[in-house]
């Protein structure tokens, strides 16, 4: 089985949006008008985000040959990304000469309070596994460094993670997914399932949370 395209140190693999990048005014967009004040900006549009995702399910069907493939989505914020990735492979998988059988699990991980990470991660409900795929957003990689070794213990023959973010934390991410939708600063983001206290998630563009959004959802 072929390796993904070898990354140079320190890189992602993902599309690289600089600390710089100021993003796109929100009324260049539509957007939920409940949410009109607590934004800052449209980080990646939801257009953007299609658009990488059908690229790495092409990376992903040319990688993985004749595998079969279970995927893992990870709940909540993971499954946008997920349905649209597996979207993706599928119509691909039609359109060539080789089908690849697709099952689909999924687990659900929280770690976040507010803005921040918690020590205490939950993994709920999974069953039998034996391949990983779909994962929303990389910060740290606590969470998928403990998932992969949950998954490990299944032994399946092969495991691959795609995440659709990867961000630019100062103790750089140990562990890094192997399919990297954008490598992103370090900026807490909502949206595309992605939640601030639940809420967010309704939103298809990827976008920055503003100061005030923060006070108003904070628990
Ligand atoms: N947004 C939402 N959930 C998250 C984030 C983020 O930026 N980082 C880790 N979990
Ligand atoms: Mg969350």
């Amino acid at each position: 089985m072929a390796e993904p395209a070898a990354r140079p140190e320190g890189t992602s693999g993902g599309i690289v949006i600089k600390d710089d990048w100021p993003g796109y005014e929100l009324d260049l967009f539509s957007y939920p008008a409940h949410y009109c004040g607590d934004l800052d900006c449209v980080f990646i549009p939801h257009g953007v985000i299609m658009d990488r995702t059908e690229r790495l399910a092409r990376n992903i069907m040319d990688d993985l040959g004749d595998h079969d493939i279970v995927v893992l989505c990870v709940l909540k914020g993971g499954y946008r990304f997920c349905v649209d990735l597996v979207d993706r492979i599928k119509s691909l998988s039609r359109n060539s000469d080789r089908s690849i059988p697709m099952r689909v699990h999924f687990i659900r991980l929280k770690s976040y309070l507010n803005d921040q990470s918690t020590e205490d991660l939950h993994i709920l409900g999974a069953e039998d596994l034996s391949f990983l795929a779909g994962k929303a957003i990389v910060g740290t990689g606590k969470t998928m460094e403990t998932l992969l070794k949950y998954v490990e213990a299944f032994r399946p023959k092969l495991i691959k993670v795609a995440g659709l973010l990867v961000k630019r934390v100062p103790h750089n991410a140990a562990c890094l997914p192997d399919y990297v939708g954008f490598e992103i600063p370090d900026r807490f983001v909502v949206g595309y399932a992605l939640d601030y206290n639940e809420y967010f998630r309704d939103l298809t563009h990827i976008c920055v949370i503003s100061k005030s959004g923060k006070m108003k959802y904070k628990i």
